[in-house]
């Protein structure tokens, strides 16, 4: 068989069998699938051997590009060892080294915080059930302390969690969550920092953050209901790249002390480096009781996720076998060797490679590239985290008009830049930008001009 034909073979075969995530089905059936090969360093191919520039990090997972031997390394010993055996009555080489790594590493991110930092590593396999088990262990603990009222939770509109029912319960972006409302458990929601389009209608700086006002309103009224507020520090990435005004995480970590409820950093997208520092949380100065990580983990290897605690929330969970105390909670693959092989080894590049060290030029540079972008007729606002980063398109600059859903103006700039072998994917019409951290200063200038260009010819013809 011809690569012609092996190739619409697969493309068939996908349209017949595949159900892809978040993906109207109908319209993949009817177009073409881009079906990857392969990858290396920040590219990926397709399987007419097309090179892309993966301008995403695969989904938001990949730090130190594709195939990088070390990681490679790591997994292949791993697996002449054993790839899996379970975390449920046993532990596993691997599963140890990294909780204590990871431990360290809390530690040296926060040692300028006050109060605990999370130190006590429960593993998952994905951000979502990291997010499940920050929400069960908060809940539960509450339980533990004698206080049974504390059966809700406070979260941010726009917020991005994740896909499991919990997870979907502290979710606030309407489009994806609201269907589900009658499965979900009561939260409630504080204003987004959504600056650009302040639910408040007022304006970053007098407003002197009044949406932490709300927040605080809630709390005062509901502080005994609720368990843990959840936020996603600094960036809510899925709700649009939406970044918080400076102070705003500082301010929820000082009302949830006053107000005596948990706050769970959910660091799924933004850990590992993604906004500059190792952990969004460390800009503002704040430990939270419970951080989420996964995504960048392995660094974009294998589904893996840690859910950390601090020693006062997990003392709270000893006592004698009928106390019933213990958190009854696991999943078949928690605490997978491979993944932990994974992720000590990405672990480790960053602090040989000095990969954070390296990131601040590529930072300016995508700032400065932000900064002339806004000059664009149809680019309202521009947004970014250290190397997450979104632009967000208008029809009307003025009066900051979205553009019609229907038109999925973000799509039709993702698919014109794809031509030029560069693979984005946009959040409605905020086109997304998070490439690999290690990606060269001359990929990145070729990546920004390619979508720079897409979005003039797009937005303006
Ligand atoms: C902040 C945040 N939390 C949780 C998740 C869910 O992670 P996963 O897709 O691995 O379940 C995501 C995914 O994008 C996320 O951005």
């Amino acid at each position: 068989m011809g690569i012609r034909e092996e190739n619409a073979r697969l493309e068939d075969l996908d349209r017949r069998y595949l159900w892809h995530p978040f993906t109207q089905m109908k319209e993949w059936i009817e177009g073409t699938p881009l079906i990857i090969s392969e990858g290396r360093d920040c590219f990926i191919k397709d399987t007419y051997g097309r090179w892309y520039i993966d301008g995403v990090s695969s989904l938001w997972v990949n730090i130190h590009g594709h195939r990088r031997r070390e990681i490679n390394d790591a997994i292949k010993e791993q697996l002449e060892r054993i790839a899996h055996s379970t975390l449920l009555g046993l532990s596993n080489v691997p599963a140890v080294r990294l909780a204590e790594r990871l431990a360290d590493l809390l530690r040296s991110s926060f040692a300028a915080c006050r109060g605990p930092i999370p130190d006590k590593v429960f593993y998952s396999d994905n951000g979502s059930t990291s997010v499940e088990v920050a929400l069960k262990v908060s809940f539960q603990y509450w339980r533990h302390r004698g206080l049974e009222g504390r059966n809700a939770f406070l979260s941010l509109n726009n917020a991005y969690h994740g896909d499991t029912l919990g997870a979907v319960s502290v979710g606030g972006i309407g489009l994806f969550h609201s269907l589900f409302r009658p499965l979900l458990f009561r939260t409630y929601r504080a204003p987004s920092p959504y600056c650009y389009r302040c639910e408040l209608g007022l304006e970053h700086p007098s407003c002197r953050m009044a949406c932490l006002g709300r927040m605080e309103e809630i709390l005062k009224e509901h502080s005994e209901e609720i368990a843990a507020v959840i936020v996603e520090p600094v960036i809510q990435a899925a709700g649009g790249m939406i970044v918080a005004p400076e102070g705003f995480l500082r301010g929820v970590r000082e009302l949830c002390s006053s107000y005596d409820v948990l706050l769970i950093a959910d660091e799924v997208a933004t850990g590992f480096g993604r906004t500059g520092r190792m952990f969004a949380s460390e800009h503002e100065g704040v430990a939270p009781d419970i951080i989420c990580l996964s995504k960048g983990i392995t660094g974009g290897y294998l589904p893996l996720a840690a859910t950390v605690t601090t020693e006062e929330i997990y003392n709270a969970f000893l006592g004698g076998y009928g106390e019933l105390k213990t958190f009854f909670h696991g999943h078949s693959y928690t605490g997978n060797q491979l993944g932990c092989a994974a992720a000590l080894a990405c672990l480790e590049i960053f602090h040989r490679d000095g990969t954070l060290q390296k990131l601040r030029p590529k930072i300016e540079l995508l700032e400065a590239w932000l900064k002339e972008l806004l000059e664009l007729p149809h680019v309202g606002d521009v947004r970014n985290a250290g190397m997450m980063a979104g632009v967000e398109l208008v029809s009307d600059k003025a009066t900051k008009e979205p553009y019609p859903f229907e038109e999925k103006m973000g799509w039709r700039v993702a698919l014109d830049v794809r031509k030029e072998g560069v693979f984005i994917r946009p959040l409605g019409d905020v086109v997304v930008i998070m490439p690999p951290l290690t990606i060269s200063t001359e990929n990145l200038k070729t990546m920004l001009e390619k979508i720079r260009r897409s979005i003039r010819r797009v937005t303006e013809g």
